[in-house]
């Protein structure tokens, strides 16, 4: 497993404390389309978390919201997590459950089924796209160097409440920036990636135009200069 010592030892050297900043939040998910589980898969499901969440010392017996942020302490375990997160695999035994139905069903509250979403797409991205988790680091890295293209980021994010339309939006508003302000062109690439993650697991990406699911030659331009103007106007005070 040559990449994750790689990753590992990337982050000796990068991070000393939690990179919770870097999990990308979620907001609700398409339930209409989302595939539900069964109540035994959900079960299945629960008791997969309790397991990963017990190796971690938190004596649970059912999941915890995310006021207690239940996934910091993985988040700061970069030797083992990714160990731990396949073991939740294994044991969960369908991928197509780790969705935001299955976690509103078993949370009962909109704000942990996002929370959850967001805490296992990480590791997903994390775990399994290893190369493209560097580059997205890196380039967040860069992106919160400048204050007008954090602003951004930032603000597209606000343009986001769980449609198609607005779900789309943001992804093309942040993309923009990915594109206009990061040095590897395959930021791009690695941002999509983590789009693709989160969106299947909240159902947005089987919209009609989602941008980084579907492949599209439309033109960002237009709408990144309308954003930069607006944002600028915004935010002037802040920014000069
Ligand atoms: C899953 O359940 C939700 C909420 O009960 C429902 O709206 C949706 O249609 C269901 N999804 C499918 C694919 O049946
Ligand atoms: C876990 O919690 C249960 C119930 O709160 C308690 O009975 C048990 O002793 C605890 N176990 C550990 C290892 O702390
Ligand atoms: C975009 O992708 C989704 C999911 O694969 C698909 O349902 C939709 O028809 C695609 N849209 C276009 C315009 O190709």
């Amino acid at each position: 497993m040559p990449l994750l010592f790689i990753l590992t030892l990337f982050f000796k050297f990068a991070i000393s404390t939690d990179f919770g900043d870097l999990v990308k939040t979620t907001v609700r998910g398409n339930e209409a389309v989302l595939y539900n589980c069964s109540s035994s898969e959900d079960l299945q499901i629960s008791n997969c978390y309790l397991d990963l969440f017990r190796k971690y010392n938190l004596n649970v017996t059912s999941l915890p919201g995310s006021e207690t942020d239940p996934f910091q302490v993985i988040r700061y375990d970069a030797t083992n997590m990714c160990k731990n997160y396949k073991a939740l695999k294994t044991c969960a035994n369908n991928d197509g459950c780790f969705n935001y139905n299955t976690f509103r069903a078993l949370l009962n509250s909109e704000i942990d089924a996002e929370y959850y979403v967001s805490q296992t797409g990480f590791l997903e991205f994390y775990c399994f796209h290893g190369s493209d988790f560097i580059l997205y680091y890196e380039c967040m890295q860069t992106i919160e160097l400048d204050d007008l293209s954090e602003t951004i980021f930032t603000e597209c994010s606000e343009l986001e409440v769980g449609t198609c339309d607005s779900v789309s939006k943001t992804t093309q508003c942040e993309r923009a920036v990915v594109r206009k302000s990061c040095i590897s062109l395959k930021a791009i690439n690695a941002y999509c990636q983590y789009q693709k993650i989160l969106t299947s697991m909240t159902g947005w990406n089987q919209c009609e135009y989602m941008p980084c699911v579907n492949f599209s030659s439309k033109s960002t331009s237009f709408f990144m200069i309308f954003l930069i103007i607006y944002v600028y106007f915004l935010h002037r005070e802040t920014i000069i």
